[in-house]
């Protein structure tokens, strides 16, 4: 069955619902310093001749894109948001009966996109620390396997692949299965375990790489994405693309949020500071959380989440309880600015019961222990 994708809850829907003037939401990963001033800027330019057609393939972000990842053009598949590129691999590669590998804690959009196109997730669990069995995911192709979906971090845990796990994975994988792997917060990654897409596709042209433009370039709003891929692949891609998918403003603001490397960097430090102060003040709290590569940190609130997601929405606090039975007791909270966390830390200390006093508490999270 395809489950309808199930977004983090509007600021303006709580705002009006619960009759609060002030909402924060810290529930979809987003940048808390929003887009690059100068991609704002150049929205805002009279030059931009929205009434005509956009560039239909999207050369000249993809021109940008090539040159930013030393890779040809023709590799390059822009879409509106990586998980429209999604919909478009499952299009191109994978048929009714056919199987495609995901893990039980993962993007959800990866499974709907199988089922949409009627063929079956085969899942393979992340292990008992939350990491991909990537051995287990290898045992797992079979004759009817098409595409597996990987995400390095992973949403909702924010582990990262580690780097020589990754190369040996796809160095052992049949080159007729697909291998989507999904970086969508790359940036944000550590040096050491940030993936070159250019070196990965260039060495396993069964790979399709997807970024965004909506984690830290600050986009999520215009929906924009892209593919890096073999050629032949991504021609694949296209087949299943409407023209005209990826609007004028989307591609423009793109191209310049990319190149404001400063812009990225700062978004980079911020998000860095504020993962720091996130495990601090759980740490505080006596509360558990996984160490991330990503922009959010999943914490184990040893009470089940939607308890404690619904207290602190009372409060005007959006964040995200995980709906999955190991982790009935997490939260995912994006990494916010200094401001959103006081906040946030303020509300949990009323939300939670004090030390002793906490007779509604549930077994927590299995890798806490
Ligand atoms: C792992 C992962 N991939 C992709 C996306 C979606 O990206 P887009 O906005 O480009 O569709 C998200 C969004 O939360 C994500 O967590």
């Amino acid at each position: 069955m395809v489950c309808p994708y199930e977004p983090g809850k509007p600021i303006r829907e709580v705002r009006q619902e619960l009759g609060l003037t002030r909402v924060v939401k810290l529930a979809s990963n987003e940048n808390p310093l929003g887009p690059s001033p100068r991609a704002i800027d150049a929205l805002g330019r009279s030059d931009l001749e929205l009434h005509t057609y956009p560039d239909c393939d999207g050369w000249v972000l993809r021109d940008a894109l090539a040159r930013h990842l030393g890779i040809s053009i023709d590799g390059i598949v822009v879409g509106a948001g990586s998980s429209d590129l999604m919909r478009l691999v499952a299009e191109a590669f994978v048929d009714r009966g056919d199987e495609v590998i995901l893990t039980d804690l993962c993007f959800s959009v990866y499974a709907n996109v199988t089922r949409l196109a009627d063929a079956t997730p085969a899942i393979v669990p992340l292990d008992d620390r939350l990491d991909h069995d990537l051995e287990r995911m290898l045992s797992t192709v079979s004759g009817r396997t098409r595409a597996i979906f990987l995400a390095s971090p992973n949403n909702p845990t924010g582990k990262a692949i580690p780097t020589a796990d990754l190369e040996l994975f796809l160095e052992k994988l049949a080159p007729e299965v697909v291998c989507v792997l999904d970086l969508a917060y790359n940036e944000y990654v550590d040096p050491s375990l940030r993936v070159d897409p250019a070196r990965v596709v260039e060495r396993h042209p069964n790979v399709i790489v997807l970024r965004t433009f909506s984690k830290v370039y600050g986009l999520a709003g215009l929906r924009v994405g892209y593919a890096v891929t073999h050629p032949t692949v991504a021609r694949a891609l296209l087949l299943g693309q409407l023209p005209f998918s990826t609007s004028t403003a989307a591609l423009h603001a793109a191209e310049v949020a990319l190149s404001d490397v400063a812009h990225t960097e700062r978004s980079v430090v911020l998000n860095e500071k504020m993962r720091v102060r996130l495990y601090r003040e759980f740490d505080r709290l006596g509360l558990s959380a996984v160490r991330s590569e990503a922009n959010f940190v999943l914490v184990d609130v040893a009470l089940e989440a939607d308890t404690v997601f619904e207290r602190l929405l009372r409060r005007g606090l959006i964040v995200r309880p995980v709906h999955e039975p190991r982790l009935r007791t997490c939260l995912r909270i994006t990494t916010g600015t200094d401001e959103q966390i006081d906040l946030l830390i303020g509300m949990l200390e009323e939300a939670l019961p004090a030390e002793g006093n906490a007779p509604t508490r549930v077994e927590s999270a299995s890798w806490r222990r």
